[in-house]
């Protein structure tokens, strides 16, 4: 396996238990994604990152850790996580998985133990207990999920918990907190896993005495202005250490961050020399659909790590946001857009993140019932919020009907109008949204190193080379646009016949982007 190879890396997302269901209880396992190792290698990818699999009473889809080091019954057991790393490696592909370092599950025994113990004791400092104000919580912070960021205990104290209750935030100024995780960390490492995804990797050290936000609808501000409880300064001691950690095993081990942070500028400060390896990009997945946003937000990434050593990275959905085709616009223009997207995105230079399904073209679930809906966000927003629950149905494989090959009868159902989308009615179509993956991720192997050269295009266009032999068109608007050839096709996300090749010019239906190579063949 060669150097450095998350620069370029296009690692796969698996939301565990939406993948595969290997025993048939409705619920994605890890056998299942053992199963699928063989799609996952034909499809193209270098890696794979696994959504949180350990112990949790699943009050947050498994981001409410109660074992760290176990693995919850519905997912399988050590066994399964050993074999798969092992099933993963023998084919080439890296396996990350999530460390969730801010908060465990209020059923962690460190949490038991620090609510039978008194106020000020040892147990209560891992995490964040304090005495309340004037009769309500001790200042204004409000959780990401909605509603106040503290509960109330019997004894009277509150504690922090920036996402759901039954997810306490714990006291990174603790050393046995630290001590613990670093531990954690080296038992996944020891066991072969080739690096950590960090939840919230932002919110591990909260300001000085806890000062209040002065703002209301503090989740919608994640990225866009400073709060008291992410992104402090302090955070980065912890990579520091973990990064010693990281780096005293064989094989570039990494750590990336999930950052939501205001600037590019702020999330380039993970990225240091001595931290972690990648952040995710969100300012990338907000970008809306137009050239001159996706052109601002290209180059405000690749400006922000210019003069660091790590790459940039391309996310356009995850499990915490609508899919794109959706976000895109929906139905056949929404997946023309994300075609369009999936182009582009894998043509620009740094590491390339795929969400299980979008490579099938998958939307968003919409009209999922309301007694089916298992995000706590639909609780916690009294019901205004339907959660994330619509990008987390799970894969259509195979066959006419649900579960469409996926096990058991899924734990969220599946529209019935996903027959069409199944990986297997679309393997072997050349136009499918799958072959389109395919083919972009083999031709990605082999693109130039260098990084991008922005062209003159028309209104509406972005057009970049990569060194003399590489181009890059999309067109964003809804018309078709005529401009001068690049070169040869090589890969559209259009069918080929809606391409207008003249000799020296070309025209590019809407919606649509072309990879070219260097000459105008004949
Ligand atoms: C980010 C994860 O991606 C999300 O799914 C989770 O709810 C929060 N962190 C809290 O752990
Ligand atoms: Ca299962």
């Amino acid at each position: 396996m060669s150097n450095e190879w998350w620069r370029t890396a296009t690692i796969y997302q698996v939301y565990v238990r939406s993948f595969a269901d290997a025993n048939g209880d409705g619920i994605g396992d890890l056998p299942g994604v053992r199963s699928k190792l063989d799609y996952l290698a034909d499809l193209g990818v270098d890696a794979v990152w696994l959504t949180p699999f350990y112990t949790s009473p699943m009050a947050d889809g498994g981001y409410d850790v109660a074992d760290y080091r176990a693995v919850d019954p519905l997912f399988g057991d050590l066994a399964d996580a050993e074999a798969l790393i092992a099933d993963a490696h023998a084919r080439g592909l890296r396996v990350i998985v999530d460390v969730v370092p801010n908060h465990t599950s209020s059923q962690h025994p460190w949490f038991a133990e620090a609510l039978a113990a008194a106020p000020g004791s040892a147990a209560r400092d891992r995490y964040l207990f304090r005495d309340g104000r004037d009769g309500g919580p001790p200042n204004d912070w409000e959780s990401v999920f909605g509603g106040p960021a503290w509960t109330q205990v019997p004894d009277g104290q509150w504690y922090l918990h920036l996402f759901d209750p039954a997810q306490p935030d714990l006291n990174w100024r603790n050393s046995e907190v630290r001590a613990e995780f670093a531990d954690i960390l080296r038992f996944w490492l020891d066991r072969g896993v080739d690096g950590f995804r960090i939840d919230v990797a932002h919110g591990m050290v909260k300001a000085d005495g806890l000062p209040d936000a002065e703002c209301t609808e503090q989740a919608s501000l994640l990225t866009t202005r400073s709060l008291p409880y992410f992104d402090q300064d302090g955070v980065h001691e912890i990579y520091r250490e973990w990064r010693k950690i990281l780096d005293s095993y064989p094989g570039e081990r990494i750590g990336v961050a999930e950052a939501w942070v205001p600037t590019a500028e702020r999330l380039a400060r993970y990225l240091r020399p001595d931290e972690l390896h990648q952040a995710f990009n969100f300012h990338y997945v907000e970008a809306e659909w137009s050239a001159p946003v996706f052109r601002r937000v290209i180059d405000e990434s690749l400006d922000a790590v210019a003069g660091l050593a790590a790459p940039s990275t391309w996310v356009l959905s995850n499990h915490d946001v609508h899919r794109h085709v959706t976000r895109y616009g929906g139905g056949e223009q929404g997946l023309r857009r994300a075609r369009a997207a999936a182009l582009l995105t894998l043509a620009l230079p740094g590491s390339a993140y795929v969400y299980q399904g979008e490579e099938l073209g998958l939307p968003e679930v919409t009209d999922l019932p309301d007694e089916v809906l298992a995000d706590p966000v639909w609780e916690r927003s009294g019901h205004t919020d339907r959660g994330r629950d619509g990008c987390r149905v799970p894969l259509p494989w195979s066959g006419s009907e649900p579960p469409f090959g996926f096990g058991g009868s899924s734990w969220l159902p599946q529209p019935a109008d996903w027959a069409a989308l199944t990986a297997e009615a679309q393997h072997d179509d050349p136009e499918s949204t799958l072959s389109l993956y395919r083919e972009a991720l083999r031709q990605r192997r082999a693109l130039p190193s260098e990084g991008i050269t922005w062209d003159e295009a028309p209104d509406g266009v972005l057009a970049f080379r990569r060194g003399e032999s590489f181009t890059c068109t999309v067109n964003f608007t809804s018309s078709p646009v005529t401009m001068p050839r690049p070169g040869t096709v090589r890969l559209a996300s259009c069918p080929d016949s809606e391409l207008g090749l003249g000799a020296d010019t070309v025209t590019l239906p809407a919606e649509s982007a072309v990879w070219w190579s260097g000459d105008v063949d004949g």
